[in-house]
């Protein structure tokens, strides 16, 4: 991968960006301008969900960025209330309106259990995988895939659904990598995708990674992004300003030596922002 716009082959054989721009809270109280600041950045793979509430307004910033739909990669989630075969069709339709565009290049289920305790996960994710199966093979969605779902939540589909997931997204940054989840994706052909990959902030002072930024002149921002990037797993980092942006798209001209790779891999754990689908939320300074 040279650059953010190289792409992996999902195992489809659809073609998908090596990074991407993740969208939530992007919108917060900014409109559009957050996003069109990331269009105009150079970011042409966005990664939403009904759930951030910001479809239309990337809309919006793609009509007043003047950036085409066949440009762009947009991928979205069906939130937790919307599981189940007859919901996902309607939340998927709705998806589209948002978006203004007639296909979505990916959709994903954003969680595997729509609360924690929820007994009757197993047929639930199945009905759910269905109905996304059926817009594929309709066409109406280039590739489907999960999203926080772990090997045992994956197990499940791949006994009683037919198609394998393309992807499954997951937190992943120095510190949280869920080596057990990703080990096993990436063994099925289910490609990794790292939603905070700068772990929100909290890793970026890391000693490790300010000694590595230092030793290979860049932002302990970069190493993390690079990091993802040499494990195969595609980073969609998010970030603000238009400096931020660029810089975490410029992880192209350095590389990890194996050595660091594996002090990175072996960090302490830093703690996690998302939740254990399975259990409830664990709060980290
Ligand atoms: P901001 O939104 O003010 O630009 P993650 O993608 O892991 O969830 O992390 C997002 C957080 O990391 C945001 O708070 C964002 O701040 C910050 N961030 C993004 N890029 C950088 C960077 N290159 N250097 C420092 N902080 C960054």
């Amino acid at each position: 991968m040279k650059s953010m716009h190289d792409c992996y082959e999902l195992n489809n054989g659809v073609k998908i960006p090596c990074m991407g721009f993740g969208t939530y809270k992007s919108s917060d109280g900014c409109g559009t301008q957050g996003l069109k600041t990331a269009l105009e950045a150079g970011y042409r793979y966005f990664d939403t969900a009904s759930f951030y509430g910001n479809e239309e307004l990337i809309a919006q910033a793609m009509k007043e960025a003047g950036v085409k739909r066949e440009e762009m990669f947009l991928s979205s989630k069906v939130w937790k209330a919307d599981m189940g075969y007859e919901n996902v069709k309607k939340a998927f339709a709705e998806s589209l309106k948002k978006l203004d565009t007639d296909y979505l290049d990916m959709y994903l289920i954003h969680w595997p259990l729509p609360e924690v305790g929820y007994k009757d996960w197993k047929q639930l994710d199945i009905e759910t995988w269905k109905a996304l199966e059926e817009l594929y093979k309709e066409g109406k969605v280039r590739a489907i895939g999960l999203s926080n779902f772990l090997p045992h939540h994956i197990e499940n589909l791949l006994e009683h659904t037919e198609i394998v997931p393309a992807v499954n997204q997951l937190e992943f940054h120095p510190g949280h990598t869920q080596e057990v989840a990703v080990q096993y994706c990436q063994e099925k052909g289910i490609f990794v995708q790292a939603w905070s990959p700068l772990g929100r902030k909290r890793v970026l002072e890391h000693p490790l990674l300010a000694e590595l930024a230092d030793k290979y002149g860049v932002t302990t921002a970069q190493i993390c992004i690079r990091y993802a990037v040499q494990r195969q797993v595609i980073p969609l980092p998010k970030a603000s300003t238009v400096e931020r942006m660029k810089q975490n798209q410029d992880v192209f001209g350095f590389e990890i030596s194996a050595e660091d790779m594996y002090r990175i891999g072996t960090m302490q754990p830093t703690g996690w922002s998302g939740e254990h689908p399975d259990c409830e939320r664990i709060y980290f300074k």
